[in-house]
């Protein structure tokens, strides 16, 4: 790689100045988000499979027997320095919510505000190469989409994907017994909020870039062999956040094991060191009502379950006698994946961290 090459991740520019919070750890607060959109009636159709309701990662509208389409958005200010990987991460963030829910893609449009008097035209055109060999790897086209002049850099996409009405995977059908695959370490927000203090050593910098820019796609095919109960992405809200929608929506209970979730390196000493996002320590407030956490899990501890992640990776509901053929196979095609937990009993949505 070459100094001109875009995918040179040191990079004289450094997008994370131009922006106060960085990539899902920029998302509202949810409890804010929830006393406004609860105001909001929500309008029913017939060809609605999955609305609203559960918070689930994308919307699913049936066109006839055969097929429904699948349709997610998601944007956010920049995660890392480098334009060509802040584009890279933005767009495998944005696909991640089709193979949450078991779907394929199909095609992708882009979301841009733009600062283009105080960035040159080649940062943006870098961040769109990143997405469209994102989206490419995805083996899905970009078709278009909208920029607006804007004070921070913004970037994101709209994916539309397919699947099979019968197919659907939400976040609402985990049941007692269900063991729980967490397919990507968590840690992206806090090492991403290190990143911009500059307290982060570069081989820390490529690895947490490596990870957010993996597709999730690989690790969804695999999950699709098997009979999967539930399925949803660890984003913006943290491992906690997310499993609670879960638990929600299924009316169960959960127990993870806080030993047995895998964490990025660097990310404790950060956490301990007390640099935490804001995201991060609002998802911790959020899900404190409905979290029963350990006597001896400290503070820091804490921080990391809450973490807001940038295209983190699947949390897999399936049936204990499927979960270890499930994960041997996950790992055998190289997606870090861990059984970090299991559901337990019918419940509220209580999470149990031991
Ligand atoms: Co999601
Ligand atoms: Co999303
Ligand atoms: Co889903």
């Amino acid at each position: 790689m070459n100094k001109t090459d875009p995918k040179n991740i040191s990079t004289t520019i450094r997008l994370t100045q131009f922006t106060k919070g960085g990539g899902c750890a920029c998302k509202l607060r949810p409890q804010d988000l929830e006393t406004v959109l609860d105001q909001i009636p929500v309008m029913n159709d017939t060809h609605v499979l999955v609305g609203t309701d559960n918070h689930d990662d994308a919307a699913v509208y049936k066109i006839n027997n055969e097929t429904a389409l699948v349709e997610t958005v998601d944007f956010f200010t920049p995660v890392v320095d480098n334009p060509y990987w802040f584009g890279a991460i933005a767009a495998a963030n944005a696909l991640s919510d089709i193979y949450a829910m078991g779907a394929r893609a199909l095609f992708a449009l882009n979301i841009v505000g733009f600062p283009s008097k105080t960035l040159p035209m080649e940062v943006l055109k870098n961040i769109l190469t990143g997405a469209q060999q994102k989206c490419k790897e995805a083996g899905i086209p970009i078709l278009g989409g909208h920029t607006i002049d804007d004070e921070d850099p913004k970037y994101g996409l709209v994916v539309t994907g397919s699947i099979h009405p019968d197919r659907i995977l939400t976040n609402g059908n985990a049941r007692p017994g269900d063991l729980l695959i967490l397919t990507k370490p968590l840690g992206t927000g806090i090492i991403t909020s290190g990143i911009k203090k500059q307290l982060t050593p570069e081989n820390i910098k490529n690895n947490v870039i490596r990870q957010m820019a993996t597709l999730n796609k690989h690790a969804s095919e695999i999950m699709l062999k098997y009979p999967v109960s539930s399925c949803t992405d660890v984003t913006g809200f943290g491992l906690l956040g997310h499993l609670s929608e879960m638990t929600h929506a299924s009316k169960t209970e959960a127990t993870v094991k806080y030993e047995k979730i895998p964490v990025l390196p660097y990310t404790e000493k950060l956490a301990m060191e007390n640099v935490i996002p804001a995201g991060t320590k609002n998802n911790y407030d959020y899900t404190s009502p409905f979290v029963d956490y350990a006597e001896n899990l400290a503070c820091y501890q804490k921080m990391i379950l809450n973490d807001a992640q940038t295209s983190g990776g699947l949390l897999i509901a399936i049936p204990g006698k499927h979960a270890h053929p499930l994960l041997d196979d996950l790992i055998k095609k190289n997606v870090n994946a861990h059984i970090i937990g299991e559901f337990t009993q019918t419940g509220t949505g209580k999470i149990h961290v031991r």
